[in-house]
């Protein structure tokens, strides 16, 4: 196997189409889905989501993927996250999609439920149930969650369905099902949460029942070339470790395989992509845990995203090296952060700024989101960014 070094990036795969749902990419640098609580305090997008994403669409025909986004005001379960319910909220997300159309872009709204990963405290407030699966409470927690009934089940699927009609009718190119790392659809799939005796626990075909039953209603309401769905194998955030991961994942895919429709993309996180793990390493074998189980049996029915803290020159690697059998494209979050213009960093070998992990998170702040700049090379050849709001102008049209 070649070494990660005899790939450059502008050279690679990382620069070659690829068609993704309706579209065609001219690349495969994919803006990964990243929780940012820059949400206004009822879970609607505040102004200055505009300028972030139609940055980071700022070269033309990226990929943009949504942070999560709840399906009902009763899985708005952190404050300043976001949901795709009310009609500011929506609105909200009409005008972050126009944004990045506008940068000839594509935009792929995350929809999710939180679950038990939900702060009980938050949903309190307005007067939703701390719900899971089962009664089975996060590690550490005292606050136990209550199973849901089978109406809530079958209310959340209807959910999803209508969540992913409205992003459609808000612009968005397709949506991507979140079903990892823990939040709702996870805890039906993981055996040590889900403990349910009805038809959707125990067994791998009962806890993958509400995952498979949200995709085939989602497809039914927007069509399959703009659905797509998120797994993570081998993470252990939120208690998302499961034991039979090679059986439940083959399952799952065989049974999406056997919907006998063409999805937008499948996406996967690499054992080494766990949101809990801060350090990484690609080279490390992580116990033989790779995606290329899931790979094989999904043969490249659609492209695959891949996860798991890339860099410019291990992606190439990537889909040169490591992938080169399947239609790969490479997500970067932290990466993409600190860079608007990645994609152009990375076609034009300029070195990457480094992010700053504690402004992360920090709520409805413009510090830490909009204030990394492009570069210089960028702003010499295209003269301005294409979405220059200031700080001032976001506030000017709603508060901070
Ligand atoms: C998070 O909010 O920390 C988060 C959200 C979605 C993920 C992982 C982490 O898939």
């Amino acid at each position: 196997m070649g070494s990660i070094a005899e790939y450059p990036p502008s050279e690679s795969r990382l620069f070659k189409p690829l068609k993704v749902g309706h579209s065609t990419l001219p690349h495969r640098v994919v803006f990964a889905p990243l929780t940012r609580l820059r949400n206004d305090d009822n879970h609607a997008p505040l102004p200055l989501m505009e300028k972030y994403y139609a940055d980071r669409a700022s070269t033309p025909g990226t990929l943009v993927i949504s942070e999560a986004t709840s399906i009902s005001h009763g899985e708005e379960g952190n404050s300043n996250n976001p949901g795709l319910v009310s009609e500011e909220q929506v609105e909200g997300w009409r005008k972050i999609i126009s944004a990045v159309h506008t940068n000839k872009s594509i935009f792929f709204q995350q929809i999710w439920g939180m679950g038990r990963a939900s702060n009980p405290d938050v949903l309190a407030t307005r007067g939703f149930p701390y719900r899971s699966s089962s009664a089975v409470p996060m590690k550490g927690s005292e606050n136990v969650p209550r199973e849901m009934t089978e109406a809530e089940i079958l209310e959340t699927i209807e959910n999803f369905a209508e969540t992913a009609k409205r992003a459609v009718l808000a612009g968005a190119d397709g949506v991507e099902i979140h079903s990892a790392h823990g939040y709702l659809l996870d805890q039906f799939l993981t055996a040590s949460v889900n403990q349910r005796t009805d038809k959707w626990g125990g067994s791998i075909e009962n806890r993958s029942r509400l995952t498979l039953a949200v995709v085939k209603a989602v497809v039914e309401a927007i069509g399959a070339e703009k659905v797509a769905i998120r797994f993570s194998p081998y993470a252990g955030f939120q208690g998302s470790e499961k034991s039979d991961y090679v059986e439940l994942y083959t399952y799952l895919i065989s049974e999406l395989k056997k919907m006998n429709v063409q999805f937008a993309y499948l996406s996967l996180v690499e054992a080494t992509g766990d949101p809990g793990t801060l350090i990484w390493d690609q080279k490390q074998i992580h116990g033989g845990k790779t995606l290329d189980f899931i790979l094989e049996a999904w043969d490249n029915l659609s492209p695959v995203i891949v996860a798991g803290g890339y860099r410019p020159d291990s992606a190439a690697w990537a889909v040169e090296e490591r992938y080169k059998k399947w239609d790969v494209m490479v997500a970067f979050g932290r990466h993409f952060i600190s860079n608007p213009d990645l994609v152009f960093k990375v076609q034009n070998g300029i070195p990457l700024a480094p992010y700053n992990r504690p402004t992360f998170y920090c709520r409805k702040e413009w510090a830490g989101y909009n204030d990394y700049p492009f570069s210089q090379e960028f702003l010499d050849k295209y003269s301005q960014t294409v979405h220059p709001m200031t700080e001032e102008e976001s506030k000017a049209l709603g508060s901070l």
